[in-house]
């Protein structure tokens, strides 16, 4: 008996043992497991501090989730808080919802969690996403996404079919949880920084805008040079930062103009001593309106490159004659694209517009006598930075038949007619082509547009010819004689049609 009570406790024993053992197994590899997934969690926080704009950095974090979770989908819903429509973007796909609709609009409405075995036996289920992206959902985790700080709800985060048709589990939702509450913080500080970053650079074009209103003889003069300044700091590997700092000061450069009399800022022939003095003071008003902006943090040198671009490296520019290394290279290279761009310019009313030959001249002779930075113009020059986009209207994306050949032989005539083309696009003002062969700047080319019923002939200059990946060339033509009926036509069946 004896013996039987005691194989009996020890069969108990024996069988306690293994039970045990087993569940601290399981625990214990549940514990692994889930040290595993917090790890990872902690790895894709880290690296999404590497994205700066909402959408990568949403691209990110939806496959990271879709991989954490052993799942198909990861659909993340951002709310506008002032429409409160949440708003999905997938795989190009983009997925509205009203608050209260669909599995996230409910999530966002009760702030409940959502876990379904089967979403097309959910009466909340809307088959949204799988129509679009021909996709079949069939369980699905939802959960908000929380800005802790202000304890509210700014998006959804749903995921989609737990992979070999398994279902999410209890342990889903808890790594799911944790990885949402850190996910809230990033986002709302993303969309705080996107937000600030909108207004700033509304409130600088909006400036850049006022100076053309001023004086409209320069309109397009400021981006332009922009565009110019920015050619040549990609040439020069500059950083994000400074690129972006260069943008704005160019942007700026000339935002002091608003302060000068309209009878100097449109005076049509050359300025007298008295003039150039009052039109120098430019730089200071620069300088004080750019004073009163505050710029974050990162951009704070935008004052001082925007209001040192007439300054020269052998002390004779303006108003402080610095020198040397006290011009820094943003302004250096600001200041190459500001006199490029005057000299080319057809809108100056006091000069004629200088050719590509005769500006380069020019700004060379001026980096001889040590005044502009001679290896920035180098570049600029070697590299042809001076080839950007100069019209600055609206072009309508309409393929309009016409012909073009060079007007130098005699032969031009016979030749117009057999080079049809297709223009990529066209405004009253000129047009850009695909051209098999290299067009030189500054050729004039002899002009056919077939319009239904109309042929318009005209003169074009080329203002840029860029190589394409297809080894052809990317043309852009101004047209030189067009006349004011004919431009008025020529828009009018652009716009009307
Ligand atoms: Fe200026
Ligand atoms: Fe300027």
């Amino acid at each position: 008996m004896i013996f039987k009570i005691n194989i009996f406790a020890f069969l108990v024993i024996f069988l306690l043992l293994i039970l045990t053992t087993i569940i601290s197994f399981r625990c214990k590899k549940k514990f692994i497991r889930l040290i595993k997934k917090l790890k990872e969690i902690q790895k894709i926080i880290s690296e999404s501090f590497n994205y700066s704009d909402l959408n990568s950095l949403l691209n990110f974090v939806a496959d990271s989730i879709t991989n954490l979770l052993n799942a198909e989908k990861t659909l993340i819903y951002i709310l506008n808080q002032n429409t409160q429509i949440l708003q999905a973007t997938i795989d190009n796909i983009k997925i509205h919802l009203k608050v209260g609709e669909g599995i996230a609009g409910y999530v966002a409405k009760t702030a409940e969690i959502v876990n379904i075995k089967d979403a097309y036996k959910d009466k909340r289920f809307l088959p949204l996403f799988d129509q679009k992206a021909n996709f079949t959902t069939y369980t699905v985790l939802a959960l908000p996404i929380y800005d802790t700080k202000n304890n509210l709800i700014i998006g959804v985060v749903e995921v989609l079919n737990k992979k070999y048709k398994k279902i999410f589990t209890k342990e889903d939702e808890n790594i799911l949880k944790t990885f949402s509450s850190t996910l809230g913080g990033i986002l709302s500080n993303i969309k705080l920084c996107g937000d600030s970053k909108e207004l700033f650079e509304s409130f600088i074009k909006s400036f850049a805008t006022a100076v053309d209103a001023k004086d409209p003889a320069t309109k397009g003069h400021s981006l332009r040079v922009v565009k110019y300044a920015l050619n040549i700091a990609k040439a020069l590997n500059l950083s994000e930062k400074e690129m972006n700092i260069l943008k704005y000061a160019a942007t700026l450069h000339d935002v002091g103009k608003i302060g000068i009399p309209d009878n100097i800022l449109s005076k049509g022939e050359r300025f007298t001593e008295e003039e150039y003095e009052i039109m120098k003071k430019h730089i200071e008003i620069t300088k004080e309106i750019l004073n009163q902006i505050h710029f974050p943090q990162e951009y704070i040198d935008v004052q001082f490159i925007a209001s040192t671009h007439h300054e020269f490296l052998d002390g004779s520019g303006y108003p402080n004659g610095l020198k040397n290394e006290q011009i820094p290279i943003l302004s250096r290279i600001l200041c190459i694209a500001d006199i490029f761009d005057a000299l080319t310019s057809y809108d100056r009313p006091y000069k004629p517009p200088y050719s590509l030959e005769q500006s380069i001249q020019i700004l060379k002779q001026m980096a001889d006598e040590g005044k502009i930075d001679k290896e920035i113009l180098g570049l600029f020059i070697s590299k042809k930075l001076y080839q950007i986009e100069r019209r600055e209207y609206v072009r309508i994306n309409r393929q309009v038949a016409f012909s073009w050949s060079k007007l130098t032989p005699e032969e031009v005539r016979a030749l117009v007619s057999s080079n049809l083309a297709k223009t990529l696009n066209i405004s009253h003002k000129g047009l850009q082509f695909i051209s098999k062969e290299e067009l030189n700047e500054e050729t004039y080319l002899e002009v056919e547009l077939y319009l239904p019923n109309y042929t318009i002939n005209v003169i074009a200059k080329v203002v840029y010819c860029k190589k394409e990946e297809t080894d052809e060339y990317k043309v852009g033509i101004c047209f030189v004689n067009l006349s004011k009926e004919t431009e008025k036509f020529l828009d009018q069946y652009l716009t009307l049609t």
